[in-house]
C-alpha cells in the first residue's frame, strides 16, 4: 500500500452492515468507497445517497455503487458483509452453508480484482467464514482478518459504562475467542481509567456483564426480529479499516490466523492483534489463567466443528 495517494475501500455487501461501514469509513475520510452487491440498484442507490451526504457531514470522499466486481480493482481494504443475517431462533452456525457458498464466490472475485487488499470478513459465522476466506483467497494470513472482537469488546465497554455511570471512553476491555456464546470476555483485562473493574464492581455484576456480552448479538436480534445489529458492527469494521489504512499499529481484538499462539495452530480465533498497513502485523499473547486458556480452546473447538461441517458440505 503506497502512501500519498487516495485510498480505496471496497464494501462487498451493501446491506445493513456494509452500508453502515461505508458511512463510517466516509465520515473518517479513510478514502473513496465502492459498494458492491448482487442486488441491482441497492449499492448504486446507497452510494449516491452517501455521496450526497458529504456536503452535510463535511467529508470529500466519494462513494460509488456497482454490481460488477471489476469496479473494486485497486481496493486497499475489502470489508466483506455479503451473506444472510440471523433471524430470531437462528444461531450463527445456521448460516453456515449458505454463507459459505457466498464467501467462496466473493473471495474468487477479490482474488481476481483486488489481489493486494487486506480483507476484513464480517459475515457470520465469523470465525469459520474468516478461515474459509483465508483458504479461498490464497492471501498471506496477515491480510485476512475477521471482525468480531472489536464489536464484542465495544459491547462490554458500553455495559461497564452503563453499570458504573462513567464515560465509555474511560473503559477498555479485551474479548478473545470465537464470535459466539463461547467467546471469552476477560474481566481482569477490563479497566476504567486503568482501574480493574474487579475493584469497582462485585463479582455478580462482573459475571452479568460477561454474560450479557456473550449474548449481545442475540439480544439485538430478539428486539429487531427482522435482522441483526449493524451500527456497532459497521463502526467496528470501519475502525479496523482505519487502523490498516492509516498504518496505526493499533492493538485490537480480531479473528486472526494462529500459528501456535495461545497453544492454537492453523486456526482463526479472536486474539489481540496489532493492525497496520500490512494487516495483522503482530499477535499479542496475554497471560491467561488456566480457566481462560481452557475457555479459549473450547471456543476454538466449536469453530473447528463449523469448519468440519463446511468440509462435509463440500464448501471446503
Ligand atoms: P443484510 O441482509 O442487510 O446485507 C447482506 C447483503 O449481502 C445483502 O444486501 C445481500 O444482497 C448481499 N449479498 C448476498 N449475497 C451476495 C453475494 N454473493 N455477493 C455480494 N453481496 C451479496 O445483512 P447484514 O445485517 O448487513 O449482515 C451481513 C452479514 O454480517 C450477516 O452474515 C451477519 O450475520 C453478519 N454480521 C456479523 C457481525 C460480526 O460481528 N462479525 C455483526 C453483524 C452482522
Ligand atoms: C452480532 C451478530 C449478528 O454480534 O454477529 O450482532
Amino acid at each position: 500500500m503506497s502512501a500519498g495517494r487516495k485510498f480505496k475501500i471496497a464494501c462487498i455487501g451493501a446491506g445493513n452492515v456494509g452500508a453502515t461501514a461505508a458511512q463510517y469509513c466516509l465520515e473518517m475520510e479513510l478514502g473513496d468507497v465502492v459498494l458492491t452487491d448482487i442486488a441491482e440498484g441497492v449499492p448504486q442507490g446507497k452510494a449516491l445517497d452517501l455521496s450526497e451526504t458529504g456536503p452535510v457531514r463535511g467529508y470529500s470522499c466519494m462513494a460509488t455503487g456497482t454490481n460488477d466486481y471489476k469496479d473494486i480493482a485497486g481496493a486497499d481494504v475489502c470489508i466483506v458483509t455479503a451473506g444472510l443475517p440471523r433471524k430470531p431462533g437462528m444461531t450463527r452456525l445456521d448460516l453456515l452453508g449458505k454463507n459459505g457458498n457466498i464467501i467462496t464466490d466473493v473471495c474468487k472475485n477479490i482474488a481476481e480484482h483486488a489481489p493486494d487488499s487486506v480483507v476484513i470478513i464480517v459475515t457470520n459465522p465469523l470465525d469459520v467464514m474468516t478461515y474459509l476466506a483465508f483458504t479461498k483467497l490464497g492471501f498471506p494470513p496477515e491480510r485476512v482478518v475477521g471482525m468480531a472482537g472489536v464489536l464484542d469488546s465495544a459491547r462490554m465497554r458500553s455495559f461497564v459504562a452503563m453499570e458504573l455511570g462513567v464515560s465509555m471512553k474511560n473503559v477498555d476491555t479485551m474479548v478473545l475467542g470465537s464470535h459466539g456464546d463461547d467467546m471469552v470476555p476477560l474481566p481482569d483485562y477490563t479497566t476504567v481509567s486503568g482501574i480493574p473493574i474487579t475493584k469497582l464492581l462485585p463479582q455478580d455484576k462482573v459475571d452479568a456483564i460477561v454474560q450479557r456480552t456473550r449474548k449481545g448479538g442475540g439480544e439485538i436480534v430478539a428486539l429487531l426480529k427482522t435482522g441483526s445489529a449493524y451500527y456497532a458492527p459497521g463502526a467496528s469494521a470501519a475502525r479496523m479499516a482505519q487502523a490498516i489504512i492509516r498504518d496505526e499499529k493499533q492493538i485490537l481484538p480480531c479473528a486472526a490466523h494462529l500459528t501456535g499462539q495461545y497453544g492454537l495452530d492453523g486456526v482463526y480465533a479472536g486474539v489481540p492483534c496489532m493492525l497496520g498497513k500490512d494487516g495483522v502485523e503482530n499477535i499479542i499473547e496475554l497471560e491467561l489463567t488456566d480457566d481462560q486458556r481452557t475457555a479459549l480452546h473450547t471456543s476454538s473447538e466449536e469453530v473447528q466443528k463449523g469448519i468440519d461441517e463446511l468440509k462435509e458440505l463440500g464448501v471446503l
